[in-house]
């Protein structure tokens, strides 16, 4: 076992300090950046049911939902299709509307998700179109869908999907811009830039990557309180809500993730001096209004750990930590933001003495529901 986690001492670090691999390994062969292509045969294939699509239902559970929210800022954005974003579990149960006209994507790392693959089996008997977005080659949910794209993230053995997640949001953007381009919502300049940034995404995610003894120091700070809040708007809600889960996963300590905007509805009600707040606060992201909702937390003298953009100069004078990741487009921040949050939560479960790769009380695979 030492040595397949490769000298690292967990195989959640191990996969955490893959992503740079992992994401290339997702883009290679479909991101053809000099011809300015995406080649992806699932979708190609499929075009006319994609283009033809009322909207796109995600359906997924865990880790995976929360690359579907990611998703849906994505192609609304980019592509400019309605997307709904839905828990297997809900979606299965709700006697949902479902219509010829609507492709459903699956996100599963695993494949083999009981209530994923009863909300895909549902969808195909109301004759959508059902797309899978799997890790596991071969896995149920592969077979079981009409089309789908694989995520090369290799196997994923941490229980906390780290890799699995960064690579579905990888294939689901480039989904996203094929589609743009095809459906000619995004421009021919705009396209060739977001190749071109996202063929740099592994660079930047290993620049990310040398926070590492920083953020243990930050860890060293707040492992033992007992609550954390993690805020995020826009493509980094969900990165707040996946910071958040990670937290609870591994580390067992209570984390609530919100958009930054909607804690004034509830959640600064918690806030005093000893509670840290993990606040996305790249710029481009809604920056200024970030920013505000920081002095809010200030004003209430809650700690906090800003994750910013290199040189940000504005948040540092307010926050009591900063994390710097590079800077890229607003869309693909969430491939970035997501790595510190990672590390964090992995320092401060290690610092507890948990059982990093093997929490508690959960399993990798769920398939039973
Ligand atoms: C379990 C795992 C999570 C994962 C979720 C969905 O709860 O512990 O890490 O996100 O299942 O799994 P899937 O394989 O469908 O992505």
């Amino acid at each position: 076992e030492q040595i397949e986690k490769g000298g690292f001492d967990h195989f959640m670090l191990k996969e955490i300090h893959e992503q740079p691999k992992a994401i290339t390994d997702t883009y290679r062969g479909r991101l053809l950046r000099q011809e300015a292509i995406i080649k992806m045969a699932g979708v190609e294939d499929n075009m006319k049911k994609f283009l033809n699509a009322d909207r796109i239902i995600i359906v997924a559970c865990g880790t995976s939902w929360h690359a579907g929210l990611v998703a849906e800022y994505i192609f609304e954005d980019l592509a400019r299709v309605p997307v709904e974003v839905e828990y297997a579990s809900e979606f299965r149960y709700r006697n949902p509307i479902i219509t010829e006209k609507d492709v459903l994507i699956a996100i599963s790392q695993s494949g083999e998700t009981a209530d994923t693959l009863a909300a895909i089996k549902l969808a195909k008997s109301k004759g959508a179109f059902v797309f899978g977005v799997c890790n596991v080659v071969g896995s149920s949910i592969a077979r079981e869908t009409h089309a789908g794209a694989y995520t090369h993230a290799g196997p994923e053995i941490g229980v906390a999907s780290t890799k699995a997640f960064t690579t579905q949001i990888t294939v689901l953007t480039l989904i996203a811009l094929r589609l743009a381009r095809a459906k000619g919502t995004i421009s021919s300049s705009d396209f060739r830039h977001h190749l071109l940034e996202l063929e740099m995404i592994p660079k930047k995610v290993e620049e990310s990557l040398k926070s590492d003894a920083h953020i243990q120091k930050i860890s060293e700070i707040y492992k033992d309180v007992s609550n954390f809040l993690y805020l995020g708007r826009g493509y980094n809600f969900p990165v707040a809500l996946e910071g958040a889960l990670k937290l609870k996963e591994i580390s067992y300590i209570h984390a609530e993730g919100y958009p930054a905007a909607e804690m004034k509805h509830g959640p600064i009600a918690l806030i005093d001096e000893n509670m840290p707040i993990v606040v996305i606060a790249t710029k481009k992201g809604h920056y200024e209004k970030v920013v505000s909702n920081i002095q809010e937390i200030k004003s209430r003298k809650g700690k906090i750990i800003g994750i910013v953009t290199e040189g940000d100069t504005q948040v540092r004078e307010l926050a009591d930590h900063v994390i710097e990741v590079p800077e890229t487009l607003e869309s693909l921040s969430p491939l970035l933001t997501t790595i510190p949050l990672q590390l964090l939560s992995y320092h401060i479960a290690v610092m507890l003495g948990k059982n990093v790769d093997q929490p508690r009380n959960l399993a990798k695979s769920v398939t039973v529901e």
